[in-house]
C-alpha cells in the first residue's frame, strides 16, 4: 500500500491477503483518533481500490494487546456536547461497508473499543493470551462502538450482561465456548493461522464471498423472513457470474476451480 500511517502498519501480500497491525503497543494499542482514522481508511482503501486484497486481518502489534479499548486519555476530558455533535467514535462504523472480509486476530487484551472493533470484524480468532471484556462501567461510562448490542448477539443476553454490568473480562477458552471467538491458537501461530484462513478464502470467487458475507450479517440485522428472501435473491444472481460456471465445470471435470473473480 502507499498510503503513510504513523499509528497502524499495513502490507498486501501475494495470496491476497492484508494485514494491518494498530501499532501503538507502548499504549497496548489503544484506538486515539488517528488509530481510527488509519484503520478506517485503509480498510476503505483495501476495499475498493486493491483489486489483489481478497481479505483483511486486523491485528495489535506487540504481545499484550489487540487493544486495551478507545484512548482514554484522550477521551476523559471530553464533555456531552462535543460527544455528541462530533458523533465521538462514530467513524467506526464506515467499517460496516467493507465488503471483503475482516478477521480479527485477537493476541491479547480486547477491552472495551478493543472488543467491539473485534466484534465488527467477521471472524474471530483468539491466541491463548487474548482476554475479551467490556470494561466501560468500571470508568462510567457503557459501550458505544455496539458492544450491547454485538455482544448480546454473539453470547445472549445473560452473558452479555454479566460482562457489560460487571465489567468482567473472558477467556480465549471461555470466549470461543460462547461463541464470541471461533477458534484459539497458541500466540506463536495466531497470525500464520490468520494468514491460511485468509488465504483459503482469498481463492474464492470475491464477489460470491462479498454476497455470503452480506448474507450472514443480514441473519444478525433482519428477521428470518427477510433473511431467506435475501439470501434466495443472492443465490440466483451467483448464476450470473462467470465463476459461478467455472465452480461447477471444475467439479464436473475434476479439476481445481480458477476463479476469475467475476
Ligand atoms: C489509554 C491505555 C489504555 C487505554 C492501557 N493504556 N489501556 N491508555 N487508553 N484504553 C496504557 C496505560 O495507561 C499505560 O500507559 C500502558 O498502556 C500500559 O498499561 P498498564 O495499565 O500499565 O498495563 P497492565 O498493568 O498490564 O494492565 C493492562 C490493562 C490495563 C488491564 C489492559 O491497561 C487497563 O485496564 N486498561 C484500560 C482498559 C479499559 O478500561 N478499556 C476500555 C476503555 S473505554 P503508561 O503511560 O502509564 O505506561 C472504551 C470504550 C469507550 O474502550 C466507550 C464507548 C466506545
Amino acid at each position: 500500500m502507499r498510503q503513510s500511517f504513523t499509528s497502524i502498519r499495513a502490507e498486501v501480500d501475494d495470496a491476497g491477503v492484508a494485514v494491518l497491525t494498530i501499532d501503538r503497543p507502548q499504549a497496548l494499542n489503544a484506538l486515539n483518533a488517528t488509530v481510527m482514522q488509519e484503520v478506517v481508511s485503509a480498510c476503505l482503501f483495501l476495499d475498493r481500490n486493491h483489486p489483489t486484497a481478497k481479505v483483511i486481518i486486523l491485528t495489535g502489534a506487540g504481545d499484550k494487546a489487540f487493544a486495551a479499548g478507545v484512548d482514554i486519555k484522550e477521551m476523559a476530558a471530553v464533555g456531552y456536547a462535543e460527544a455528541y455533535t462530533s458523533s465521538m467514535l462514530n467513524g467506526w462504523e464506515t467499517l460496516r461497508s467493507v465488503r471483503k472480509p475482516l478477521i480479527a486476530a485477537v493476541n491479547g487484551y480486547a477491552l472495551g473499543g478493543g472488543c467491539e472493533l473485534a466484534m465488527m470484524c467477521d471472524i474471530i480468532l483468539a491466541s491463548d493470551k487474548a482476554q475479551f471484556g467490556q470494561p466501560e462501567i468500571t470508568l462510567g461510562v457503557i459501550p458505544g462502538m455496539g458492544g450491547t448490542q454485538r455482544l448480546a448477539r454473539a453470547v445472549g443476553k445473560s452473558r452479555a450482561m454479566e460482562m457489560v454490568l460487571t465489567g468482567a473480562r473472558v477467556n480465549a477458552t471461555e470466549a470461543v465456548r460462547m461463541g464470541l471467538a471461533s477458534r484459539v491458537l497458541p500466540a506463536a501461530e495466531l497470525l500464520d493461522e490468520a494468514r491460511k484462513l485468509a488465504g483459503r478464502i482469498a481463492e474464492m470467487s470475491a464477489p460470491v464471498v462479498a454476497k455470503a458475507k452480506e448474507c450472514v450479517l443480514v441473519a444478525q440485522e433482519q428477521g428470518l423472513n427477510e433473511g431467506l428472501r435475501f439470501e434466495k435473491r443472492e443465490f440466483w444472481s451467483c448464476f450470473a457470474l462467470s465463476d459461478q460456471k467455472e465452480g461447477m465445470s471444475a467439479f464436473v471435470q475434476k479439476r481445481k476451480p480458477e476463479f476469475k473473480h467475476m
